[in-house]
């Protein structure tokens, strides 16, 4: 097999007639690999499967969605199993053990296609934009077939007929950001929810964090095309759509006509049919009253707001470049609660920063303990090369980090299970979302502070939103049963 590795650098933006151009040319691909897959179903008596294994966040979910959407429009079907004719490692690379895990997995995958030659394995993702991380899969995982990262993912269809059609092993990655992928065909896991890029990228640059090297700068989409987008989804059955940045804050802000999130918000409760609204993430540096506002007085708008905190210290929260400070952070959530008293707040923290003490981590838990979590996602810090962070000295003692870690799970965990107590009797909205694997006979779903609710039904109730009544809390979650199963004799 030859390989073809390119990589595309750095350059000025593309005019717009070009993109119309480029996407053309996905297009005429995406033909032809329906050809590639007819033969290919000939040859072999069935029709060939996919398998996409996502890891990290909200993004990269809607991303494996758009490799499905491709995936299933040449006519692959999509299987549960890694056991596929093609695979794709969708990656995460925010810390440092989802690489490890990534490369674990390869080798055992490895014994896999030794069976199976016939067998693409692709991997892309935030970790493909990482260039050393390129050449380590170039050189040492002869066996992946195809590699790209977030940049290209529109050209997805070209680098797929290259490797299917033209038999040769495609390397393309690509420095430059652009916004193609919007075009694509989409499968979606669940019918009836959906996330909706908003803005692509980050500039806040925290000083942990890698994203804004692998994703690129922040770049809004046109309130219009969300809008439509959003329009075209409920027609398609969807009823909750959750609008996604980075720092959804600062969407619009660039636009030729800039649009606030709070008015782009305000607008995407206008659209019949659609029922909710979530959004991820707002940075609490930059959270306007206007989008409290809309919260507060949009029924459709869910109640719960992710805040993350990442450390209760100001001084380490300086040290992140994170813009707001203890005092500030509780001061924004005492004025969201005001106004929506019933707000469930989730957070992400990270433990044993760069020159964390004690002093410093006891500020994290005296947050956690004023603002009452519903959940927190806690994370140990990672070092990632090319960030600032990674150059600071004293980095954390790892026995430290992992007492901290231990003792601010504690303290999440008992906050957590009392906000999870606090609608015990009421009857609440669901939106129904699967059949319980556990528990026959019983389906789950979520409230609009997004906690989950198990409760009797059937697989008919999936994707309906309905009124049940939370009748036993079981710390993060809730059993219940539907109103109209309540008989008064
Ligand atoms: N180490 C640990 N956690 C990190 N996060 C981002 N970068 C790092 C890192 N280097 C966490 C932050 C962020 C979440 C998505 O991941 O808490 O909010
Ligand atoms: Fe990373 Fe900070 Fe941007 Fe979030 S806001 S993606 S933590 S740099």
């Amino acid at each position: 097999m030859s390989e073809m590795e390119r990589t595309r650098t750095a350059g000025t933006s593309i005019p717009p007639a070009v993109r119309e151009d480029e996407r053309t040319r996905q297009q005429l691909f995406l033909e032809e690999l329906k050809t590639c897959i007819e033969q290919r179903k000939q040859e072999t008596g069935r029709t060939p499967s996919f398998h996409i294994t996502t890891m990290g966040c909200q993004m990269n979910a809607r991303d494996s969605e758009k490799l499905a959407g491709v995936l299933t429009e040449i006519g692959a079907e999509e299987t549960e199993t890694e056991e596929a004719d093609i695979l794709l490692f969708n990656t995460c690379t925010v810390r440092e053990n989802a690489n490890q895990k990534l490369y674990g997995h390869l080798g055992q995958i490895k014994h896999f296609k030794n069976d199976h030659p016939d067998m693409l394995i692709g991997i892309c993702g935030c970790m493909m934009q990482e260039a050393d991380e390129v050449v380590r899969v170039r050189t040492s995982y002869r066996f992946v077939d195809l590699v790209f990262g977030t940049h290209n993912l529109w050209r997805f269809p070209e680098l797929l007929y290259s490797c299917l059609a033209e038999k040769h092993r495609v390397i393309d990655t690509e420095e430059r950001a652009d916004d193609y992928a919007d075009h694509m065909p989409v499968k979606r896991k669940l019918s009836f929810k959906s996330g909706v890029n908003i803005t692509y990228g980050c500039n806040n640059f925290c000083t942990y964090c890698i994203v804004p090297y692998v994703r690129g700068r922040e770049r809004s989409r046109e309130p219009e095309d969300i809008l439509a987008e959003i329009r075209a989804l409920v027609k398609d059955g969807v009823k909750e759509v959750m609008l996604l940045g980075q720092n959804v804050n600062s969407y619009g802000k660039t636009l030729e006509i800039p649009v606030s999130f709070a008015d782009l918000l305000r607008r995407t409760c206008r659209i019949g049919g659609l029922e909710r609204i979530r959004f991820m993430t707002p940075h609490p540096k930059d959270l306007s009253d206007d989008l409290i506002e809309v919260m507060r007085t949009e029924p459709k708008v869910c109640r719960h707001i992710h805040l993350p905190l990442q450390s209760g210290s100001s001084r380490i929260l300086e040290r992140m470049n994170r813009h707001y400070t203890k005092e500030s952070y509780l001061a924004l959530v005492r004025r969201i609660r005001d106004k929506i008293p019933e707000i469930a707040v989730t957070t992400d923290i990270i433990v044993g920063f760069p020159g964390e003490t004690e002093e410093d981590f006891q500020d994290t838990l005296d947050v956690v303990r004023e603002v009452g979590y519903q959940a927190a996602f806690t994370f140990i810090y990672s070092k990632r090369t090319g960030t600032p962070a990674a150059d600071f000295p004293d980095q954390a003692d790892p026995e430290e980090v992992a007492d901290r870690m231990k003792r601010l799970i504690d303290l999440v965990q008992s906050f957590a299970s009392k906000a999870a107590d606090r609608d015990t009797g009421k009857t609440l909205p669901v939106l129904v979302e699967e059949v319980n694997g556990q528990k026959e006979g019983y389906v789950s779903g979520r409230l609009s502070n997004n906690l989950m609710v198990h409760f009797p039904g059937d697989a008919s109730l999936v994707g309906q939103i309905v009124d049940v009544e939370l009748t036993e809390s079981r710390g993060f979650y809730y059993m219940g049963r539907r109103r109209d199963q309540i008989w008064v004799i």
